[in-house]
């Protein structure tokens, strides 16, 4: 099992990053590692480009996220995590693989169609490819498994596409007459089911790093003191919590509240409500905050002391990038010898 994800890099990590993303990736790890596999972890650089974008930005962003991937148990020693600039068979191979997609399929792309918009003629060409890069992120290693959300569903079969094409029109044949694959087509894995986390002033609104107010979320930078002070002033209604799920109808930051102590704890609603219910948020508020920084204690520390260095940041991209190097120039020249290059 070879699973190969990407994630965007971006700055001002919050819970919501990490209980609906980081953490689904450290336990993928901790599940492909335990039973020989491996994943490979890639900060998605190369892609936000086709957006406009601040570079001196997309530099920082980019060690703020490992930063925050490694504190948060992203293992640099079992995991291979890089960023794809490093890496430069991923281009190689798109242009290898533009050859192989069609226009059609591209155009077919719902997120080229919602990105895009009615400003198709001022899109850049690489918004239009970005699924051809995905496609050659997957393909150069030979991925088994491909993480994917609802979203991320059409490039993964677009990305099967493209390698069955490429097999069928340009794999060799060896002495008996059978194809010998250049590509593996991946599968893809549903993530388990992601917490979605709702701002703290709103519970309607998600946590996010645009939310002009920093009270409606938990920042991985935040101290034990900060976390405290924003649970005890995160919005809630007068009304005790009810003692079943179902009374949460309606009342949406109570909902979240009791849905971050679900996750954290590794409960259900069912379970936080069996204690908690009939109960206050005078009484509930503060066993939330003591459990949130109890648990994210060890990863502010880690994150806090991380992103200020930035050598040992670098030293775990350009690890990282070596072993993905590695694995990728044999599919490389593999794809270049089977269309006479
Ligand atoms: P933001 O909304 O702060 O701009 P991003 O869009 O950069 O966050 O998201 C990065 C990753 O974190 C994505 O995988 C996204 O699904 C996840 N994520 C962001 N906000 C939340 C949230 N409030 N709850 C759950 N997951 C989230
Ligand atoms: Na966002």
């Amino acid at each position: 099992m070879r699973i190969v994800s990407g994630i965007q890099p971006t700055g001002n990590l919050h819970l919501g990053n990490y209980l609906g993303a980081i953490r689904n990736w450290v336990k993928m790890q901790d599940d492909a590692t335990a039973t020989g596999g491996e994943c490979l972890y890639f900060l998605a650089d190369l892609h936000a480009i086709s957006m406009p974008h601040v570079p001196a930005e997309l530099a920082s962003n980019t060690r703020e996220m490992v930063a925050a991937l490694v504190a948060c148990g992203v293992d640099p020693d079992r995991s291979i995590l890089f960023n794809q600039a490093q890496v430069p068979q991923h281009t190689e191979l798109q242009w290898l693989l533009n050859g192989t997609a069609r226009m059609g399929w591209l155009n077919r792309m719902t997120q080229w169609k919602d990105k895009a918009g009615k400003n198709r003629e001022g899109a850049s060409v690489a918004l239009f490819t970005y699924p051809v890069l995905q496609a050659a992120d997957v393909l150069l290693y030979q991925a088994t498994h491909v993480p994917v959300g609802e979203d991320q569903k059409q490039h993964l079969e677009l990305a099967r596409d493209i390698a069955q094409k490429f097999n069928n029109d340009f794999a060799p044949k060896d002495g008996n007459g059978e194809e010998a694959p250049v590509f593996t087509l991946p599968d893809p894995i549903i993530p388990p089911e992601a917490a979605r986390i709702m701002s703290l002033r709103d519970g309607t609104a998600k946590m996010s790093k645009s939310d002009p107010s920093d009270m409606a979320r938990i920042n991985l930078t935040d101290d034990a003191d900060t976390i405290m002070k924003k649970i005890k002033k995160a919005k809630t209604d007068p009304e005790p919590l009810p003692s079943d799920k179902a009374g949460l109808a309606g009342r949406p930051e109570a909902a979240n509240l009791v849905g971050i102590y679900a996750v954290m704890t590794g409960g259900t609603v069912e379970s936080v409500l069996a204690e908690f219910g009939e109960e206050g948020f005078g009484k509930f508020k503060p066993a939330l905050g003591e459990l949130l920084v109890s648990k994210l204690a060890p990863i502010n520390d880690r994150f806090v002391e991380l992103r200020r260095d930035r050598a040992t940041l670098d030293a775990f991209l350009r690890q990282g990038a070596e072993k993905a190097r590695a694995l990728a120039v044999p599919t490389l020249n593999a794809a270049y010898d089977a269309l006479g290059l």
